[in-house]
């Protein structure tokens, strides 16, 4: 099955929508669309550039890890946002981007796709997508973020190392057949909008409504890994600003995660 991922295919699903198509840049091949983005960004790339790529060479992941990228079978790709937030809010993009990206799967009928605070998919016990958000700015102004997102759409098993495979879901194993990427990708892209447009005139409230009804995490036992801590409890909401409240036994008070590695128990 032929599917590109260029602007001319893509172009005829993006109607007017922020991510204009003279705003689309595709490369069969690049180290990671994050770096790029970011180039390109720093360069002045107007807000709703996006950058994808077939393969990269150098993927990145969350916390220094390595994002496998096999050309050809699955989505790589950064946008780039100009949010007029503080800097602390830029992570409020990713809880965005997982709401619009869990949509679009949901979409292709796919049932029981879950959104993990604060970055991933999971779909089947395993990972379908992640999220790299990356910032510039200085305090009070933030310059430009960079958010990118990796879904394993047809990558088969043996696409990845042997350490990944276990942990790796793509919707072609769930759905037993091939998924089209560049209509995916446009319907994320178009959702993405549609959310982001209402997070700028209404704030963050109705993410996080949407979020909190959306994803598998609240209710649920979790170990965080923070740099300096880890802990185990329960994740029992997400406040008004995106961070995560967990309770842990015998503490009066819930505890605030802003950025960390969540497990679930
Ligand atoms: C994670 O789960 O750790 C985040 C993975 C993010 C991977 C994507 S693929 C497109 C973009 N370019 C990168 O180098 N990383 C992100």
């Amino acid at each position: 099955m032929s599917d590109p991922l260029t602007r001319e295919a893509i172009a005829e699903y993006l109607g007017g929508c922020l991510f204009l198509p003279e705003r689309y840049s595709f490369f069969p091949s690049l180290d990671s669309t994050n770096t790029w983005a970011a180039r390109m960004a720093a360069e002045g790339a107007p807000e709703g550039s996006v950058v994808v790529a077939d393969g990269q060479t150098l993927g990145r992941g969350r916390l220094g890890r390595v994002w496998e990228s096999p050309p050809g079978v699955n989505l790589y790709f950064s946008m780039i946002l100009r949010p007029r937030v503080l800097p602390q809010y830029s992570a409020q993009m990713t809880l965005i981007t997982g709401l619009a990206l869990a949509e679009a799967v949901r979409g292709l009928g796919v049932q029981g796709v879950e959104i993990k605070w604060p970055n991933d998919l999971l779909l089947d016990g395993g990972k379908l997508a992640g999220i790299l958000t990356e910032m510039a700015g200085e305090v009070g102004k933030v310059h430009y973020v960079v958010v990118g997102v990796g879904v394993n759409v047809n990558g088969e098993p043996e696409s990845y190392s042997m350490e990944i495979q276990p942990l790796a879901r793509s919707l072609r194993g769930h759905l037993q057949k091939t998924v089209k990427r560049a209509p995916l990708l446009a319907d994320f892209l178009l959702r993405f909008a549609g959310w982001y447009d209402r997070y700028l005139r209404e704030g963050f409230a109705p993410i996080r409504e949407a979020w909190v009804r959306d994803s598998g995490i609240c209710g649920k036992q979790v170990r965080v890994n923070l740099m300096e801590d880890t802990f185990s409890g329960e994740a029992v909401d997400m406040d008004r600003e995106g961070f995560l409240l967990v309770r842990c036994p015998g503490e009066h008070q819930l505890r605030r995660v802003i950025a960390g590695d969540i497990r679930l128990l």
